[in-house]
């Protein structure tokens, strides 16, 4: 596997690709963001996997620190999953001495759940997103439904800046007992793993409330913070929202976002369903 690691190695590869699909990660592959570099695989010509854990999107620089760091693995993962290039610069390359250029989403979207618990992190987010779009001269960008909300943001921007990349949604990769697959699984002790179990428990609850005709999100929020509480979990939140605005539904007459955050342990975790009404 050849590993890149500046951006204009990056753009003499991709110059003479008739299509290029981008698959930006912070590395730590696990089967999720492999399903997104099969996805890939399946429509470009040149598939191109980031690895970039990217310093200005963490809040907390013990997190960032701690972050796992496992390039020769993430190579052989991404080439198994059928990637012809990884990338993988350093910060100075992507945030060259003096820089002084961000890109900021504003509104909703980056300001509700995700957004108020760390704040500045979707700035983080959308520059090295714009940033790798551009160097990869990307066609087409695989992202994971796991992170809707960040879905939401990289949509928005691509948007709004007018870079000519598709945004590719990828449903979320869940072990067979249902978790949503994350790096920060590997940080949970085993009773822990069982209790995280709580949280598509949940998910799925709220989805059997609705499709039995249930239209008050109140209900599907107490649904939720009652199967999580059964586990001992205190989310951070639980909402329920507009799947494109992120804004609060106060009763659910079409497709919501169910959105959970809460830490299992000392791992925070993070999931989410489309939730569809009865007849909806
Ligand atoms: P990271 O957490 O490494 O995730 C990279 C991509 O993999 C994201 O699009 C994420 O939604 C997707 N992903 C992670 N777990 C998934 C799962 N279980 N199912 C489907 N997709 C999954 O998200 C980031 O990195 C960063 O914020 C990044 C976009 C790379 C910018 O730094």
């Amino acid at each position: 596997m050849r590993i890149i690691r500046t951006i204009d190695e990056l753009r003499d590869a991709s110059r003479s690709a008739a299509s290029i699909g981008l698959v930006p990660t912070m590395g730590a592959l696990h089967e999720g963001h492999l399903s997104l570099v099969r996805a890939a695989r399946a429509e470009n010509e040149l598939v191109v996997v980031s690895v970039f854990v990217n310093p200005t999107q963490f809040n907390d620089p013990a997190d960032l620190a701690a972050y796992p760091r496992t390039e020769a693995r993430d190579a052989d993962l991404a080439a198994s999953a059928g990637a012809d290039l990884v990338f993988a610069p350093n910060a100075a390359e992507m945030y060259p001495e003096g820089h002084a250029t961000s890109v900021h989403v504003t509104g909703p979207i980056t300001e509700v759940l995700e957004g108020a618990s760390r704040p500045g992190h979707f700035d983080g987010v959308a520059t090295v997103v714009a940033k790798l779009l551009i160097a990869a001269q990307a066609t087409r960008a695989y992202f994971g439904q796991k992170d809707a909300q960040q879905l939401l943001v990289v949509q928005r921007l691509v948007r709004d800046l007018r870079l000519p990349t598709e945004i590719v949604p990828c449903p979320t990769s869940r072990e067979t007992d249902g978790l949503a697959r994350s790096s920060r699984n590997e940080r949970l002790s085993a009773p822990d793993r069982a209790v995280a179990l709580a949280i598509p428990r949940a998910l799925a609850a709220a989805a059997v409330v609705l499709a039995a005709g249930e239209t008050r999100a109140s209900a599907l929020v107490s649904t939720v913070t009652g199967v999580l509480a059964e586990a001992g979990l205190e989310p951070e939140y639980v909402a329920i929202v507009d799947p494109e605005t992120l804004v609060r539904r106060v009763t659910v007459e079409a497709p919501v976002l169910c959105a959970i955050a809460t830490r299992v342990g000392d791992v925070r975790l993070i999931d989410n369903e489309i939730l569809v009404p009865a007849g909806g």
